[in-house]
């Protein structure tokens, strides 16, 4: 296969395909997604309370927010593109068909995703622009990210930044959850090549290791019938800042 280096700053990441995006990853509500939503709802009951949560590059995904839902006070979603912020703003209050078959999966999983939470809830979350890559805050509980730090360009150091930022973006304790693609090189959407990282534990255990304690990844195995081509599975990290 050619080699066609992307880096971050050539991404026109205002323009991304949202809706086609949405649909291809989200139209169907997949096993390994299935499997994310069940590992982070255990994960977030174990610690909840939750005062306050970002999640960074949303992107189209709105089910870390309903995952988050009962347990987390705040909950504020982020993205660098123009197109995926707009989308999002529209779905929390007004959220797509799509997202019902997510809701009844999480409330036959555990009585805590009750009836009335969504969509209701789903209004007071916030939408805001944010570049993982120039963040600063140190502000929040919990952050998670779901196929973003992987994927934001194929340059290592790029990577390594991203995970420092998002580490940062919680106070001393604060917690972790981040989701990403096993072995990818780059996907398509659209016919528009969008680069990743090849990411696999050993990586991760060397970024995370000097940022976190407590680091635990889970390997979900791709499934028969896989989100995308060019993935060995998904890589689900926990762990609290240091
Ligand atoms: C592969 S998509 C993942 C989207 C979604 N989280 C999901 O689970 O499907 C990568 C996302 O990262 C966002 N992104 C790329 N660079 C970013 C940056 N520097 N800061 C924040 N988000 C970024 C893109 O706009 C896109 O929504």
């Amino acid at each position: 296969m050619r080699h066609n280096p992307i880096m971050h700053e050539t991404t026109e990441w205002n323009g991304f395909p949202t809706t086609t995006y949405l649909t291809n990853n989200y139209g169907v509500l997949h096993e390994e997604d299935m499997r994310i939503m069940q590992l982070t709802a255990d994960f977030y009951k174990s610690i909840n309370p939750i005062d306050s949560v970002i999640d960074v590059g949303t992107g189209p995904n709105l089910y870390p927010a309903l995952t988050l839902l009962p347990f987390a006070k705040k909950i504020t979603l982020t993205d660098i593109s123009e197109s995926n912020l707009k989308f999002l703003r529209e779905q929390t209050v007004s959220p797509s068909h799509i997202w019902s078959q997510y809701w009844r999966m999480l409330m036959k999983h555990d009585r805590a995703y009750r009836s009335g939470l969504y969509p209701q809830k789903l209004q007071t979350v916030a939408v805001r622009k944010h570049n993982i890559l120039t963040a600063t805050s140190r502000r929040y509980t919990l952050a998670t990210s779901h196929f973003c730090l992987e994927a934001i360009s194929n340059q290592i150091d790029v990577f390594m930044n991203a995970c420092k930022r998002f580490t940062e973006l919680v106070h001393p304790d604060g917690y972790l959850v981040a989701v990403f693609m096993e072995n990818s090189t780059h996907y398509f959407v659209d016919g528009v090549r969008y680069p990743t990282i090849t990411v696999n534990q050993t990586l991760l255990l060397q970024i995370f290791g000097r940022l976190t304690k407590n680091i635990n990844i889970v390997r979900i195995p791709r499934s028969k019938k896989p989100i995308r081509s060019g993935y060995s599975g998904i890589l689900l990290l926990t762990a609290q800042r240091k």
